[in-house]
């Protein structure tokens, strides 16, 4: 597994990381097995956050591993907060709170990287920078980023930070481009020419800032997995089987090789609870996708280019 640099931070990162989102749907031991598997194929990277099954995630993540202060230091956690029933929380309270729980259930006492996990926009950049302070200079958290924002809301929050923000954890997947659509078709006049996030892909690149690529193979946003699903994505389906084939890969690590091709430097970070299918997905590497190949994946999914 090749390892890549997390925006302008020092940690060294798997180029595929693991989302921890679904690891409640295994048992302790099932867990152990596939966490071991992970760790087994070279991936340092899991992702977390205190929502996950209400927090029941990031308890059996740390149970299932028995995580000692030496496989500790081996690994690169991140958690997330700021996501509450009803509502989005940015304050420096719920900060500190929620990274206190994380970091009991997680049993470990400091994470390496810190999402806030969706933009509040009753957000205070100086609140904010006074809980990434905190948490830093008492060694409970190395580093700080964000999810699902805008270059304006993290050009907000950044002219408070005395830290760097190091990722945006974002959704992108062959059938969610919608941060590379309107560059492609800029001055068309077509839908796919709107630019709703911002310009956030160019705006990371331009600032070492990572994307990490959220569930990777799913479509719409809750709708399922667009994998095996003929019937909506027939065409895609059938070039991601084709490539499979001739690249003696899984569908899933196609996808993946597909996302690391990109010259961003996406880190993706995969949710599935299958060992197996997590193997598979480790034999993924950019370099196995050519330039057409990557176009004819992006058209498959649906996609026109100008
Ligand atoms: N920042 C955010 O707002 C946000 C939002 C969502 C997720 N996340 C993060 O991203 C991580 C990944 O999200 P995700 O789990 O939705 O990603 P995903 O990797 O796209 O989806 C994993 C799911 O797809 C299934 N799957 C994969 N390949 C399949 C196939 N060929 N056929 C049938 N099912 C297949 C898996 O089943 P098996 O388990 O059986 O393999 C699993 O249920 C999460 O764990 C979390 O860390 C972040």
């Amino acid at each position: 597994m090749k390892q890549m640099r997390l925006g302008t931070s020092e940690l060294q990162v798997s180029q595929i990381a693991l989302g921890c989102a679904r690891l409640t749907q295994l048992d302790q031991k099932g867990a152990a097995q596939l966490l071991h598997t992970a760790l087994e194929e070279g991936i340092n990277f899991f992702d977390h956050a205190d929502i996950y099954d209400g927090g029941a995630c990031e308890s059996l993540f740390s149970k299932a591993l028995e995580l000692t202060p030496s496989l500790r230091e081996k690994l690169v956690l991140q958690t997330k907060c700021g996501i509450c029933p009803g509502y989005f929380d940015s304050s420096r309270e719920h900060i500190l709170e929620s990274v206190d729980n994380s970091l009991k259930r997680l049993n470990t006492e400091y994470v390496d990287v810190l999402l806030l996990h969706r933009p509040d926009t009753l957000m205070e950049p100086e609140e904010v920078a006074r809980a990434f302070e905190s948490l830093r200079d008492s060694g409970k958290v190395r580093y700080f980023g964000v999810s699902n924002q805008t270059p304006g809301t993290m050009e907000l929050l950044s002219q408070a930070l005395t830290v760097p923000l190091v990722a945006d954890q974002l959704q992108f997947s062959p059938t969610n481009t919608g941060m590379i659509d309107f560059a492609l078709h800029a001055n068309m006049q077509i839908d796919a020419s709107v630019d709703r996030d911002g310009g956030i892909l160019e705006y990371c690149r331009r600032r070492n800032i990572t994307i990490q690529a959220w569930s990777p193979f799913q479509y719409g946003t809750w709708d399922g997995v667009y994998l095996g699903n003929e019937e909506k994505w027939g065409e895609l389906n059938r070039v991601l089987r084709e490539l499979s084939q001739q690249k003696g890969i899984s569908p899933e690590a196609v996808v993946i090789s597909w996302i690391l091709r990109h010259p961003a430097g996406i880190q993706p970070i995969v949710g599935t609870t299958n060992a197996q299918r997590l193997r598979g997905i480790c034999r993924a590497d950019g370099s196995l996708i050519s330039r057409p190949e990557w176009y004819r994946v992006y058209q498959a999914a649906g996609h026109k280019l100008p």
